[in-house]
């Protein structure tokens, strides 16, 4: 594929329907289209981006996409119509634009060769810290890929949503979009040196129940991701040991999903919370939402994605746990959704050789 530096102007418009663009009249099958999963990261966000590994669960909410080229040269104009959190769209209208122009610049367009109209929607809500604008970006770049017809593999898609990313997170470490192209349960860890990161299918014996509540604050990835690595400058020592306790945790709790042990599963959960509060990624909101659900009696409960704001993950086996915890948030006037964690094999997409190691799949 070739590579042209000019890139298509990007217009991100407002909000103007509500509801999935799933139901849209337009010329379905005619327009490129394409799908993101929306993801939980159960254990080690803002640790992954310093090389420690993470385990990242897809959840059945997508985001989708539809593309149409047209004739004028308009260049891309997004049509963003995902139910999202208060102000979630007008806050990352920016970086949407910039994520736009990251990705065709990754996908080899230029801006002779693009005219578009995106749609997007889906059943995802644009909530912080699910991966919303990772399950956009691959979303997005499928729509245009087939819209174009660009012959392109996950993996590169993968690639172009990985470039999306740097417009969010600054320097991302790759777990969202990996879990937004592929699906289901992942072991992941970033190669800090380059080459293929780790990417390792994880099964559970079942699909777990979890609820995700929403703080209702939008947070900015970028400068939480940014916040932690420079006080990791500051404090090397502090977080090259909190880092170590990170990789050893995550250890013990690929090990306890391997073997179905949720109470375990739960109790490593809280201990990471601790860990995330440590490297001050947590919030009163954040905090608050994490001792109501264990209150509740989940299993454990921790902030999810980039903190600061956006959400909180527990673990809530079986329907009548999780009706209770997610009852329990809504009460105090915040928004849950109830999902599960690890989805079936049949669900998912296959990971691709380059990104495995050791155990197969
Ligand atoms: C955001 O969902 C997860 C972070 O660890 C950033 C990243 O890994 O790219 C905060």
């Amino acid at each position: 594929m070739q590579h042209s530096c000019s890139l298509a102007p990007v217009t991100v418009t407002e909000k103007v329907l509500s509801g999935p663009c799933d139901n849209s009249p337009w010329r379905v099958g005619q327009t490129g289209q394409g799908s993101g999963f929306g993801k939980v990261i159960l254990f080690n966000e803002h640790f992954v981006v310093h090389g420690v590994p993470g385990i990242v669960s897809a959840i059945d909410s997508t985001a989708h996409a539809y593309a149409e080229a047209r004739k004028t040269g308009d260049g891309i104009t997004v049509r963003d119509e995902r139910k999202g959190a208060e102000g979630y769209t007008e806050q990352k209208k920016l970086q949407q634009q910039d994520s736009l122009g990251r990705m065709l610049k990754a996908m080899g367009l230029s801006r002779e060769e693009v005219s578009l109209e995106i749609r997007l929607g889906g059943t995802l809500p644009g909530f912080s810290g699910i991966g919303a604008s990772a399950a956009s970006s691959v979303a997005i770049a499928r729509a245009v890929a087939e819209e174009l017809k660009l012959d392109l593999s996950d993996e590169k898609i993968n690639d172009v949503a990985y470039e999306a990313e740097k417009a969010y997170a600054g320097t991302p470490s790759g777990i969202d979009n990996t879990a937004a192209t592929y699906g289901g349960l992942i072991w992941f860890k970033k190669a800090l040196g380059g080459g293929a990161n780790t990417i390792e299918r994880l099964s559970v014996t079942e699909p777990v129940e979890i609820v995700i509540g929403n703080t209702g604050t939008v947070a900015d990835t970028k400068a939480m991701v940014a916040g932690v690595a420079a006080r990791k400058k500051t404090n090397p020592a502090q977080y090259d040991r909190l880092c170590q306790q990170a990789e050893g945790l995550a250890i013990k709790a690929r090990r306890a999903l391997e073997d179905f042990d949720l109470r375990q599963v739960g109790e490593l959960m809280n201990e990471n919370h601790s860990q995330l509060k440590e490297i001050h990624v947590s919030s009163k909101e954040l905090d608050y939402l994490v001792d109501l659900a264990r209150e509740h009696g989940a299993f454990g409960a921790k902030l999810t994605g980039g903190g600061g704001g956006g959400c909180v993950v527990a673990l809530t086996p079986g329907k009548t746990l999780q009706e209770d915890v997610a009852a329990a948030i809504e009460r105090e006037g915040f928004q849950a959704l109830r999902t599960k964690i690890g989805r079936r094999k049949s669900e998912e997409k296959p990971v691709p050789a380059e990104g495995r190691k050791k155990i197969g799949f």
